[in-house]
């Protein structure tokens, strides 16, 4: 059995105030959780200090939203992945569709992003997803078969173990309209089979995450599909109670 994951990506949004008291909240509910679901917290960088404080006996985990293509040198305005780990992260966001969509990240910028998040020590969770558009136009599965091929191209099938899968379909970020379960699932099991084709017990280990307008109401049956191993979570894991309460969802195991 896969275990659950539970990411909040907190975007560009908190305060050194507003943190302490999520993450001080977030702490006091983590023993409601099921022992095998991990909740983890991506943070902006400039937190992770203090974020890597507030955790420090607690078992909630600590990542960041984007790494440096790039190890060490001249590189104006980037952090590296060991820069990361060296403040307690262990995860890492890659190739969120923002990224994508908004800075410009190409499928061979997020693959190099993945390399140099494992060479760091880091799990990098890679996201897919297709547009609305692209949705419309049966383009699904090309569209994440572009995106994990570009991944494969750059990487040993094997090297996925440490890592996680994101399926966020871009139409139900930040929109209140989330996949539905079977739509996810379908996508999922899209995902893990295509992995499975190159390495069976690679893809049966490999976490998926689903994300997109993920809420207390419908984590639940999200994750209790069979590929669905957890969410990544924007807008609600802003909230230490609507975080928990998904947390929470995630007791399949
Ligand atoms: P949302 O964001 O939960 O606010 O839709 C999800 C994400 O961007 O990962």
């Amino acid at each position: 059995m896969r275990a659950l994951l539970v990411a909040g990506n907190w975007k560009l949004n908190g305060s050194q105030a507003s943190i302490n008291t999520l993450v001080a909240d977030i702490n006091a509910g983590l023993d409601s959780l099921h022992q095998t679901t991990v909740a983890l917290v991506c943070t902006p960088c400039v937190y992770i200090p203090l974020v890597q404080t507030l955790t420090q006996n607690s078992t909630l985990k600590l990542g960041a939203q984007n790494v440096s293509k790039y190890e060490v040198g001249a590189y104006t305005g980037e952090v590296s992945a060991l820069m990361l780990k060296e403040f307690g992260c262990d995860y890492v966001i890659v190739g969120h569709s923002e990224r994508r969509a908004l800075f410009g990240e190409s499928d061979e910028i997020c693959a190099q992003k993945f390399v140099m998040a494992q060479q760091g020590g880091l799990i990098p969770i890679f996201c897919v997803g297709e547009t609305l558009a692209e949705r419309e136009a049966n383009q699904t599965e090309l569209v994440i078969r572009r995106q994990l091929q570009a991944l494969l191209d750059k990487i040993d099938v094997q090297d996925l173990v440490n890592s996680v899968l994101a399926y966020e379909p871009r139409w139900a970020i930040g929109t209140g309209k989330a996949a539905t379960p079977e739509q996810a699932q379908a996508v999922h099991a899209y995902m893990r089979e295509m992995i499975a084709s190159l390495n069976k017990s690679v893809a049966e280990q490999l976490q998926i995450l689903y994300g997109g307008s993920v809420t207390g109401s419908n984590a639940a049956e999200l994750f209790a599909m069979p590929d669905i191993d957890g969410g990544l979570i924007g807008g609600a894991a802003l909230n230490a109670d609507k975080f928990l309460t998904i947390c929470r969802a995630g007791n399949k195991a």
